[in-house]
């Protein structure tokens, strides 16, 4: 009877001691899984993605480049074989070395419009376009701007700048 209880009584003990080191080791571990997804970047992306104003555009598209040169406060496109040859284009024309961006479209009464493609938030390139809400976006941190280049959505709370436009020897100049 009595070594019947005491062999009880050091189950109940193992058991106890069992649980102690589980749990030790249940916090040794999260402890660990924590130092992982810190330094892994894990937790600053939860952190950061609750801090601004990020949304997911739906249905974008990265927009065709176009080469630009500057010459005389001018850039000028040649309009035939490029990405905005057609009615209903759009583009991106890049210069100064990549530095400078603006967002052409063709429209479909065979005007063009020019609107700046740095973002009026955090100075990311607008590259792409929404085709489903007709907006341009911003890839960086979801900012969409319409046609007139109009905040549809920030965190950017500045309109796009429009620039002059004209056609000239089938070419598109645009006036910086
Ligand atoms: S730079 Fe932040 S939305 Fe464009």
């Amino acid at each position: 009877m009595f070594n019947q209880l005491f062999k009880s009584q050091s189950n109940i003990i193992y058991s106890k001691t069992k649980m102690k080191v589980t749990r030790r080791e249940f916090f040794l571990k999260s402890a660990g899984a924590i130092v992982v997804a810190s330094s892994s970047g894990i937790i600053g992306s939860v952190l950061t993605s609750c801090s601004d104003n990020s949304t997911n555009p739906v249905n974008t598209t990265t927009l065709s480049t176009i080469q630009g040169t500057v010459v005389n406060n001018e850039i000028t496109i040649a309009i035939a074989s490029s990405p905005i040859e057609n009615k209903n284009t759009k583009a991106l024309v890049k210069y100064n070395n990549g530095s400078g961006s603006i967002l052409v479209e063709h429209n479909s009464d065979d005007t063009y419009k020019a609107l700046s493609g740095i973002c009026t938030h955090q100075n990311c390139t607008v590259s792409e376009f929404d085709g489903s809400n007709n907006v341009f976006v911003c890839p960086c941190h979801g900012s969409q701007f319409d046609l007139n280049g109009n905040v549809k959505q920030g965190p950017a709370t500045t309109k796009l700048r429009s620039y002059n436009t004209r056609v000239e020897n089938n070419s598109l100049i645009i006036t910086l």
